[in-house]
Formats: structure tokens, C-alpha cells, sequence
């Protein structure tokens, strides 16, 4: 079996940028990799061959519908000599070392305007493509399927709209999508879950969906899915996905259910986001095994019942909010994980808590149950 990973001398800082592990979504910066420098090394091969012939075509249809570009970004953008050109990067083909070609752009922060044409499929050597924090709207060109190396896509924060563009998913060496802070909408295709992706970052779009029932099946370390219409249940088996996941962040949603015990087998998770959602019942002691958590928030549900000691006892832990609950005792150990938020629960010897009768009337109402699917129909709003 040989390496799926095509091997780019010039971009394989990046490679190993990505197995760095990447913060919470408040402190994620908008893309984890930095630009490259700005004098990639030069190759003695000749600077023309037809594939930068084709990567000419490519790029010009593509300046061709950039509209605003007040870096003036691609006023180096004409010639033949397309690896000059400001965010493109050429390295010798992966399946022929005598001949350069377009292995990576990089545009991230350009304030470029416009769509992606078609003709960016004649990029067939393209292993990168970061377009973060421009201004490019449209859909995602289908053609960008038949990329075969393309391995990391970063599309975030732009105006791009349309559906969930599931062409993607057929490339087949796609390990990092991220379509962060865009305007897409629509269903999210369950074939994501059983692909490839380690990395998967849709949050604050307007994605309507819920989580299926292969989403277990999926190897990814890094899923984000914050501030989008994701609705329905947390899967009660969620512990399979226990050898790779490393961060879950489901923030803001619409998620009403328990959180299920078999969470605690997720011994890789170093971060764990489930906050504002209408989560009930209790906090599950078994979160007390995730022996790599270092931030838990659990904020803004309606969770009820203890704080499980054995959690606050994580070594791991660094951070841990469940404030805006109806959570009703904690130990003093909680006290001393470095960063805690207790607050507006009904732990009556601490701070900042609700009003008692906020918590009387809470506690009167019978209790959530959650069926076998851990799911449950939300309780009235308070
Ligand atoms: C881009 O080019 C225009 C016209 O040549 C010039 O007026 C403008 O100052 C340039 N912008 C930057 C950021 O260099
Ligand atoms: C671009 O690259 C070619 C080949 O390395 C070089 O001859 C040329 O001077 C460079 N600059 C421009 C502006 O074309
Ligand atoms: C990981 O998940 C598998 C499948 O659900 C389970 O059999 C195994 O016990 C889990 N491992 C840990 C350490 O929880
Ligand atoms: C949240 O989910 C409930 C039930 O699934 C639905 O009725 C409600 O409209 C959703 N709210 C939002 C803001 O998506
Ligand atoms: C701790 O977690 C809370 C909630 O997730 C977050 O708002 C806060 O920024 C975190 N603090 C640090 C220092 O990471």
C-alpha cells in the first residue's frame, strides 16, 4: 500500500501544521495554517509543460470573474509564467518529479471578490486550496471534484451560498473541508460521515439538519458544527467514534435530548461544546473517564440533577462551564479547575445563581425522560 498523501517539498509545513492540535472555536483563529512565504523555492525545471499550460487557462478564467481585488492581488496574474503568480504555488508533479505544476493557492485574507469558475478542474495537480476571509459568493463549481489530490479545502469566511456542495465528497483524498462562516443552507449529506474527513468545520452557516445515524461512522478528529439548524438527538452510541474524535463542537444548535452515558468512552476528546442546546436529565458520571478533556461546556441547557465530582477530578481539565442550568450541587473540588463557570444554576452556596423560586418551579415540573434513543420532546419554554 503506498501513501495516499502526495508529497509537495513546499507545502509539507503545512501537513504537519494540520496534526497540530487546533483550539476551541472562540479561540480558532480563522484558518489554522499560516500563508505560505511569500518566496517559495524555485526548481531548475523548465517553467512551461502543458499542465501549467492548462493551470494558464485556469487562472485567467478565473481573473476573468474576480470583480474587486483592492490588493491588486492579480495584477500578477498574466503571463505564462503562472507559478509567479501572487498565491500560487507550483512544486514538481507527484507521478513525474521533471515537470512543475500548480500544487497549491493560497489567497486566504485577499479581499478578492467574485465566483470559481468551472475551469479550475484544469488544476489537476492542486493538493490546497485556501480561499479563507475573501469575499467570493456563488456555489461551489461541481468541476472541483475531479481535483484527485486535492486534499484540504478551505472556503471560510466568505459570502459563498447554495447547498452543501456534496461533489466534494467524492474527491478522494479530501481530508480538511472547512465551509465556516458562509451562507450555505440545506441538508448536510449523511455520505460525509463515511468519508475520509479528519477535519470538518461548517459552523455558523444555515445548515438544516440533524445528526444521522452513520455519524458515528465517521473517522474525523475535528467536527465543528456550531450556530447552524442542527436539530434532533445526540446518538446514543456516540462511543465508537471513541479511537479518533478529538473535538466536538456543537454549540448553538437545536439538539434536545440527554447526553448519552456512552459519551465517557470518547477518551480522545479534548474538547467538548455542547452548549446552548435544550439538553435534559442529568450530566452522565461517565464523563468522569474522558481522560483527555480539557474543556467541557455544558452552558445554556437545561440539565438538572449533581455535578458528577469525578468530572472536576479530570487531571486533563482546564475548563469547564455549565452555567445557565438548573444543576443544584457540586463539590468544592470544582472549585479548582483553573477556569470554572458555576453560575445561574441553583447551587445556593455559590454566587450568581437564579432565584430560588426559578428553581423550585424547575424542579416541581416532572422530570425529562429521554426513550432509548436518548430523545425527548422539549419541555415547555420557561
Ligand atoms: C492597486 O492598484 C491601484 C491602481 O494601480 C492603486 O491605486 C492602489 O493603490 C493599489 N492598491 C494597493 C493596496 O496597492
Ligand atoms: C517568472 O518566472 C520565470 C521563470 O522562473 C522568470 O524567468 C521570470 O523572470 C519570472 N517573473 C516574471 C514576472 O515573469
Ligand atoms: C471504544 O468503542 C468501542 C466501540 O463502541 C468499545 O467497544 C470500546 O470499549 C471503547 N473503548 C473505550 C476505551 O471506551
Ligand atoms: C428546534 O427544534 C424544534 C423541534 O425539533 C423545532 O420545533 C424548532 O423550530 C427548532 N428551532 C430552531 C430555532 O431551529
Ligand atoms: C473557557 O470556556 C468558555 C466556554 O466555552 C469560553 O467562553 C472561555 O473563553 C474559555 N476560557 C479560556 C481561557 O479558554
Amino acid at each position: 500500500m503506498t501513501t495516499l498523501i502526495p508529497h509537495y517539498p513546499p507545502l509539507l509545513s503545512l501537513f504537519i501544521l494540520l496534526s497540530l492540535p487546533i483550539l476551541s472555536l472562540s479561540q480558532l483563529p480563522l484558518s489554522p495554517f499560516p500563508s505560505p512565504s511569500p518566496n517559495p523555492p524555485s526548481y531548475n525545471l523548465p517553467t512551461f509543460n502543458p499542465r501549467l499550460a492548462d493551470a494558464f487557462i485556469a487562472l485567467q478564467a478565473w481573473k476573468h470573474v474576480i470583480t474587486a481585488d483592492p490588493n491588486n492581488i492579480t495584477k500578477t496574474w498574466w503571463g505564462p509564467h503562472v507559478c509567479n503568480y501572487t498565491g500560487v504555488f507550483c512544486a514538481p508533479a507527484p507521478d513525474d518529479n521533471n515537470i512543475l505544476t500548480v500544487a497549491g493557492i493560497d489567497l486566504n485574507h485577499d479581499m478578492l471578490e467574485g465566483t470559481l469558475p468551472d475551469h479550475l478542474s484544469l488544476l489537476r495537480d492542486l493538493t490546497l486550496l485556501h480561499l479563507n476571509s475573501n469575499s467570493f459568493s456563488g456555489v461551489i463549481p461541481p468541476s472541483l471534484s475531479k481535483l484527485p489530490l486535492l486534499f484540504e479545502v478551505d472556503l471560510s469566511n466568505n459570502k459563498f451560498s447554495g447547498p452543501f456542495p456534496s461533489d466534494l465528497l467524492a474527491l478522494p483524498q479530501l481530508k480538511f473541508l472547512d465551509l465556516r462562516f458562509n451562507n450555505f443552507c440545506g441538508e448536510v449529506p449523511s455520505q460525509v460521515f463515511d468519508t475520509a474527513i479528519d477535519a470538518f468545520f461548517i459552523n455558523n452557516n444555515q445548515f438544516a439538519f440533524s445528526l444521522p445515524p452513520n455519524f458515528i461512522n465517521s473517522i474525523a478528529s475535528v467536527l465543528v458544527f456550531a450556530n447552524n439548524g442542527l436539530s434532533g438527538c445526540l446518538p446514543q452510541n456516540l462511543g465508537a467514534m471513541n479511537k479518533t474524535l478529538n473535538q466536538l463542537i456543537l454549540q448553538n444548535s437545536n439538539i434536545t435530548s440527554c447526553i448519552p452515558e456512552d459519551i465517557g468512552s470518547l477518551e480522545q476528546l479534548t474538547v467538548l461544546d455542547l452548549s446552548y442546546n435544550n439538553l435534559v436529565g442529568k450530566i452522565p458520571e461517565s464523563i468522569g473517564n474522558m481522560k483527555s478533556l480539557q474543556v467541557l461546556d455544558l452552558g445554556h441547557n437545561m440539565l438538572t440533577g449533581e455535578v458528577p465530582t469525578i468530572i472536576c477530578e479530570l487531571e486533563s481539565l482546564q475548563n469547564i462551564t455549565y452555567s445557565y442550568n438548573y444543576l443544584f450541587w457540586e463539590s468544592e473540588v470544582c472549585l479548582n479547575v483553573e477556569m470554572l463557570d458555576d453560575s445561574e444554576n441553583c447551587i445556593f452556596w455559590r454566587p450568581e445563581q437564579r432565584f430560588e423560586n426559578e428553581c423550585i418551579d424547575f424542579l416541581h415540573r416532572p422530570p425529562a425522560q429521554c426513550d432509548d434513543n436518548g430523545c425527548i420532546a422539549p419541555p415547555p419554554p420557561y
